[in-house]
């Protein structure tokens, strides 16, 4: 089965959507799904069904909403996962179930209970199930990165003979040193009868930095699809990262490897993303972040003056990166606002287009040059129109000698309630006036971060927040050119997150 094409497997919206705080409603992953499409990724893994009714749910209707991409859904070896998950799939196009077992010692010993034999027999009557309902099965034998070679081999064989179609070799801890992995598949490859039949794919995370060169490892020893996500998100460190993977076999066209993917919706992608899912891209990411063309030092900047290809290897158009965008102003209109939030991967019509074009001129208002992150944030506040409880007003007097005090007003469901308290500060006393409000509830706030995006005192700040509620942790974002109203508004976007439970 070792052909030129690698397949890409985007699991974005099942690894990467594991991540707290990174969760999206059905209609924001029919929206990333779509886009995915666009990207050109071959295989969409969609969701886990048999987790939680939204789970199920958003596979339903994300099978309806992409054509060409193989919906995928995931499954443990166990028979009422693998019912669900063909149910979830039933309006796919192409369709394809992801079941497994944990094959390592470590995971058959701690996490099983049991033996080799008896996991390996599990393994293939999982996947003999799983092609009772679809043709396409992909077998996973999770923590492959430290499972024994020979044991793995027998368990990839039973798999192949019992109808897997694709098997996926993850290193689930991101343990590997590239050259291991890389190994790793070649000894399967001399070892595993039938494995020329079915596309072999891995699966690594970053717990050590090495997913991408892991990825890259396997795929010179023969791998042929790719389990990746945008801007690498994904459980712990992450996964690997699609747009590097993409990037790398572009600009080595040597390898005479090809994947389908438009490379010129990367960016697009990425912002869509990093902004559904309120999840920062680190500014030195390759390919994506801020900083990743942007050439800082005199000789640097001297060296591309000269010829560009002295300090770039990727053309920024190639990823999607518009340099020429022009900076929106409070004078720009309706058309170039929706111009420039197309190329960020985000349409807007008719009305939803004039009131975000009212908010952009409103932000305008206060910041005189609105730059793309200033428009991904203000499309993320956009979403929190639908929240049960909403902001109706707030006032705070603080400053030096005096204690800080706040007055805030809710809209909850409709109903409004107000309430008055001080703090140690202005922030602390709308928490405190917050608390009072809602005074049922067993929340904690775990983490609170502040940041600006550009330089000067006019600009936007962002604030992240970790509220802790019946043992289980919410995150919520908020942005505004007031510090105050941007945290009691992200601490809002978090208690919306389970009151709307
Ligand atoms: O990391 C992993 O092993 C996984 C499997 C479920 C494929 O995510
Ligand atoms: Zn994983």
């Amino acid at each position: 089965m070792q052909s030129n094409k690698i397949y890409i497997l985007d699991t974005t919206l099942r690894d990467g959507e594991q991540v707290p705080g990174c969760q999206l409603n059905t209609v924001e992953k029919i929206q990333v799904a779509q886009q995915l499409e666009q990207l050109g990724v071959d295989i969409i893994e969609a969701g886990f069904p048999v987790s939680s009714p939204g789970d199920f749910n958003s596979v339903v209707e994300i099978s309806k909403s992409v054509t060409w991409p193989i919906i995928c859904a995931l499954t443990r070896a166990i028979e009422k996962d693998i019912t669900i998950a063909a149910e979830a799939l039933k309006y796919a196009k192409h369709k394809r179930i992801h079941t497994g077992i944990g094959t390592s010692d470590n995971h058959i010993k701690y996490k099983f209970n049991s033996n080799r034999e008896e996991i390996l027999e599990t393994a293939v009557r999982a996947v003999k199930y799983a092609k009772t309902f679809v043709e396409d099965v992909e077998f996973y034998a999770e923590d492959a990165g430290r499972t024994d070679n020979e044991y793995l081999a027998r368990v990839i064989e039973a798999a192949i003979k019992a109808g897997a179609t694709v098997v996926n070799i993850p290193d689930t801890n991101g343990y590997c040193l590239p050259q291991q992995f890389g190994d790793k598949i070649k000894y399967l490859f001399e070892n595993v009868k039938g494995i020329d039949k079915v596309v072999v794919s891995c699966h690594c995370h970053d717990d050590l930095g090495m997913a991408t060169a892991n990825t890259m490892e396997a795929i010179l020893n023969g791998v042929r699809q790719v389990e990746v996500t945008i801007n690498g998100i994904g459980e712990r460190a992450g996964n690997t990262a699609l747009e590097e993977i993409a990037m790398i076999l572009k600009c080595h066209p040597y390898l005479d490897l090809q994947t389908n993917i438009n490379t010129q919706k990367i960016y697009p992608t990425s912002r869509m993303v990093s902004s559904l899912m309120n999840m920062p891209v680190q500014p030195n990411k390759a390919i994506v972040g801020r900083n990743a063309f942007a050439h800082s030092s005199g000789i640097h900047q001297d060296g591309m003056l000269k010829n560009k290809s002295t300090y770039e290897i990727i053309d920024p158009n190639d990823v999607g990166i518009d340099d020429n965008s022009i900076v929106l102003t409070a004078r720009s209109g309706r058309a170039a606002l929706k111009h420039r939030f197309s190329s960020l991967g985000i349409k807007y019509e008719n009305e939803q287009l004039d009131n975000i074009y009212q908010k952009f001129l409103q932000l305008a208002d206060k910041k005189k040059e609105i730059n793309n992150d200033d428009l991904m944030i203000l499309a993320g506040i956009d979403r929190k129109h639908n929240h049960h409880i909403k902001l109706e007003f707030l006032q705070f007097t603080s400053g030096f000698g005096i204690k800080p005090v706040a007055s805030i007003g809710l809209n909850i469901a409709g109903e409004k309630f107000e309430a008055c308290a001080t703090g140690n500060g202005p922030v602390d006393a709308a928490i405190n006036a917050i608390k009072k409000i809602l005074s049922n509830r067993q929340m904690q706030m775990k983490e609170l971060t502040i940041q600006s995006i550009n330089k000067g005192s006019d600009d936007i700040c962002k604030v992240h927040i970790q509220v802790e509620n019946e043992g289980r942790l919410y995150y919520g974002f908020s942005a505004n050119t007031d510090v105050v109203v941007a945290t009691v508004e992200a601490y809002l976007d978090c208690i919306n997150k389970f009151v709307s439970h």
